[in-house]
């Protein structure tokens, strides 16, 4: 048994090794969701070596493949640093699509007359959690022109769905009638560009050596120049990261969508993460990503199991998990090239 496993299974009372343990629980899923017939068992793992801002950390991953954990531990393993991470905030965006508008111009002068007023609105919702901007932008559809008026809010440490949902729909009236037009969707975007992660890593060229460094850069160029192999490298990153955010009972499928429209915000589809040489000879890599999750609110609260996960990894907010999510994401991807440009990927799936 690893270390870290040991580590991990002594922080957890008899109750909660339980939750990890046991699969039972019909009636509480029955609850949760709708025409409930089972509960589906994913294997959580525990990855080892991570060290994120300068603390260790204990990351339990959820997933069905074998050898993602051990892709995550080989990379945290060659950062002997451990992993930088950042977030940009907590702001989450909501879409108010105004349809068949008389008149673009004055629908729009007449919107940003009333920001002020529109956001107070919004902020009746929730005392906490705030409304902070609106902007207004204007497509050229297959149905013809049309408005789109974008919310912006501090949704702090819950995903924020709900809360921008409700912004919208409270919005949405006011807004026809002011514009003259008629609206339609009033939603989240998941492209959460105003809740991004960062996260840096260096490894030493002399623990890996100069050929594996400059393999590693020729595999990333690669996935830099070509979609098919850019697809396959996120992939490879959304293996972290998607783990650790189903052990948290996060919305997977959320961030699973930022992140790919995110990779595709150039107009091509690229890696979600970069590998460069520094001065010194050493591999440094970035991963920047759309993050829009939560410690609060939603599923969260009311599952026990992901509670425990949060604990065990001595998170407190959601950018907090954040950081950890990321620096899974930039290890996986790390773990991965490194075994493809040296023993291939066989050596660890057999
Ligand atoms: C397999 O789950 C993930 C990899 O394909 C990622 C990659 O190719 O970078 C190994």
């Amino acid at each position: 048994m690893s270390q870290e496993r040991e580590e991990l299974l002594k922080l957890l009372s008899d109750e909660e090794l339980d939750l990890f343990i046991l699969t039972g629980g019909i009636d509480i899923a029955d609850q949760m969701r709708e025409n409930v017939i089972g509960i589906t068992k994913i294997p959580i793992g525990v990855a080892e070596n991570f060290v994120i801002n300068g603390k260790s950390a204990i990351i339990p991953i959820a997933t069905e493949e074998k050898s993602v954990i051990m892709q995550a531990s080989i990379g945290a393993g060659l950062v002997p640093e451990g992993f930088k991470a950042a977030t940009s905030g907590n702001t989450m965006i909501g879409q108010i699509q105004v349809l068949d508008v008389p008149d673009l111009d004055a629908a729009e002068d007449a919107i940003l007359a009333e920001k002020e007023a529109l956001l107070v609105d919004a902020n009746t919702i929730s005392r906490t959690r705030k409304a902070v901007d609106l902007q207004v932008k204007r497509l050229d559809t297959a149905v013809g022109k049309m408005l789109i008026v974008e919310i912006f809010a501090d949704v702090r440490d819950s995903m924020g769905a709900n809360l921008i949902d409700s912004m919208c729909e409270l919005l949405a009236p006011t807004i026809a009638r002011i514009t003259g037009g008629r609206t339609l969707l009033r939603i989240l975007s998941n492209l959460a560009t105003r809740r991004t992660v960062n996260v840096t890593a260096r490894v030493p060229v002399n623990s890996i050596g100069e050929r594996v460094v400059d393999n590693i850069i020729a595999a990333d160029a690669f996935a830099w120049a070509d979609p098919y192999r850019a697809s396959t490298s996120n992939k490879g990153v959304m293996n972290g990261v998607i783990g650790v955010l189903l052990a948290t009972s996060n919305d997977t499928r959320a961030v699973e969508a930022g992140a790919h429209s995110y990779a595709s915000i150039s107009g091509s589809y690229r890696p979600l993460t970069k590998w460069i040489k520094d001065e010194n000879g050493d591999l440094v890599g970035t991963l920047e990503m759309p993050m829009g999750i939560g410690t609060v609110g939603g599923v969260i609260q009311s599952h026990e199991l992901a509670n425990v996960v949060l604990r065990l990894m001595n998170v407190e907010t959601a950018s907090d998990l954040a950081m950890i999510v990321g620096s899974v994401g930039l290890a996986s991807n790390l773990g991965a090239l490194y075994i493809m440009v040296t023993e291939g990927i066989k050596s660890i799936q057999a």
